[in-house]
């Protein structure tokens, strides 16, 4: 029997590019989840007091909103109205769960299934897989008891817990840089930070709300404590959000990621993140501070200028000379990319890599179209190898590599 048309050999690589659909879950959920909480943030920021029999009523704050061909009338109560109303519906929770169990199943089936290649960078540290992922798993639990320790530990002492933070997330991306390969780090940290967001709603929001409830059907108040720490993780989760959301992107940003400044630039982009994300607080609050924009964007072209790849000019100025030779057809098609072109082909770059102007379709390693590293990068990676992708110092000479990094540098995106 012939049985050949079946599919009896599975294709884990073909499996693994579906499974990595849970991606459009994972991020519609995270917009769910931050949408709805910069929500409340927005209407928090746009209450204004109500009238003498408001206040009596309990009332902190009321605002009429015009959407969607209607008007809606927010109002807060700190304590909730006088009596209880029937079906109060609570803040829906489930996004912040689903971000977590469907970016967790990500971080198992885009990075731990293929830890060697995405993980483990051998010129890093010369770990297995296997330890790999364990410290990952660990650093995401460990991580959360410090933060949530020290989070207790602090109540109160909200700009010196902040400092401490900020710190104790510098102290991870070092620690990681020294254990991961520059794309592992970026994840992992944004994973850890990620894990502190979900870990405040289960831990912390959603006890908040369960007890604030309990305590209105008793007639009592909530106990302080908890109002105090819903308010200090509130805060907490609405200042990560936009640098967790970097971390999560940064593979697209290789010029940050897969620069050997990886880990600082990152977190000085956390921290502009951050910056800008109080800016959009306050001027919610009628308050607009221009220095903050304009300072992150200093702050952002001053490290863009220290992240230049010293050799980055180079590239335009070989597509220019190969415009200008008279025997092309297609600009960025003189000599010398030519013979990168013809080195690319013969060392079998293309078996692994994407690139379209060679005909390439490897999917073994990322797609360099879309990567568009700077020449001297490029370089780096065919000599020294990364992860999974060999050394090619034995086999190619350094006018060989130069020749191949300039022609994919060039050529990368068109
Ligand atoms: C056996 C498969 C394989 C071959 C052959 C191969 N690569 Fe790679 N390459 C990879 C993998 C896998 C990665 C990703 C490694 C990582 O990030 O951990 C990679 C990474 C890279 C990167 C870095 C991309 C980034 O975003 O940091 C560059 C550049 C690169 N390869 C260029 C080349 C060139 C040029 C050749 C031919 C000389 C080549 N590769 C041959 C598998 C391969």
């Amino acid at each position: 029997m012939n049985l050949s048309h079946l599919p009896l050999a599975i294709d884990f690589d073909y499996v693994r590019d579906w499974l990595g659909v849970v991606r459009w879950l994972h991020v519609m959920a995270a917009i769910m989840w931050v949408g709805i909480t910069a929500y409340f943030v927005l209407v928090d920021n746009a209450l204004e007091p109500p009238d003498a029999e408001g206040r009596a009523d309990g009332i902190e704050g009321q605002r009429y909103w015009l959407h969607g061909g209607g008007f809606y009338f927010m109002r807060r109560y700190d304590t909730g109205p006088k009596e209880l109303p029937p079906n109060v519906a609570w803040h829906p929770q489930t996004y912040a769960y689903t971000t977590w169990v469907s970016g967790f199943a990500l971080l198992i089936i885009v990075y731990y299934w293929k830890a060697g290649t995405y993980l483990v960078d051998p010129n890093v540290a010369d770990i297995s897989a296997g330890v790999a992922v364990l410290i990952s798993v660990a650093v995401l639990a460990l991580g959360w008891l410090v933060y949530d320790g020290i989070s207790r530990l602090l109540a109160g002492r909200e700009a010196l817990l902040g400092v401490i933070l900020v710190i104790i997330i510098i102290a991870s991306a070092f620690g990681l840089s020294h254990v991961y390969g520059s794309r592992g780090m970026v994840i992992q940290l944004g994973a850890l930070l990620g894990t502190w967001m979900a870990g405040n709603v289960l831990l912390v929001f959603q006890p908040a709300h369960r007890r604030q409830y309990a305590a209105k059907q008793n007639h009592t108040k909530m106990d302080p404590v908890w109002v105090h720490r819903s308010r200090q993780r509130g805060a907490h989760n609405t200042f990560l959000a936009l640098p967790v959301l970097f971390a999560m992107l940064g593979i697209h940003f290789s010029f940050v990621s897969g620069s050997p400044h990886a880990w600082q630039g990152l977190i000085i982009i956390m921290l502009v993140g951050a910056a800008l994300r109080y800016f959009f607080v306050r001027r919610q609050q009628g308050r607009v501070l221009w220095a903050i924009p304009v300072g992150a964007l200093a702050v952002c072209v001053a490290l863009a200028l220290w992240l230049a790849p010293p050799s980055a000019p180079q590239a335009p100025a070989l597509a220019k000379a190969g415009a200008t030779d008279g025997s092309s057809q297609t600009p960025g098609d003189g000599a010398a990319v030519a013979a990168g072109r013809r080195v690319f082909a013969t060392a079998g770059c293309g078996s692994c890599h994407t690139l379209a102007d060679a005909h390439s379709s490897g999917t073994v390693g990322p797609n360099l179209d879309q990567v568009k590293l700077a020449p001297q990068l490029v370089v780096q990676r065919v000599t020294d190898g990364i992860g999974a992708m060999p050394s090619f110092k034995s086999q190619l000479s350094p006018q060989e590599i130069q020749s191949v990094a300039d022609y994919v540098a060039s050529v990368a995106g068109h």
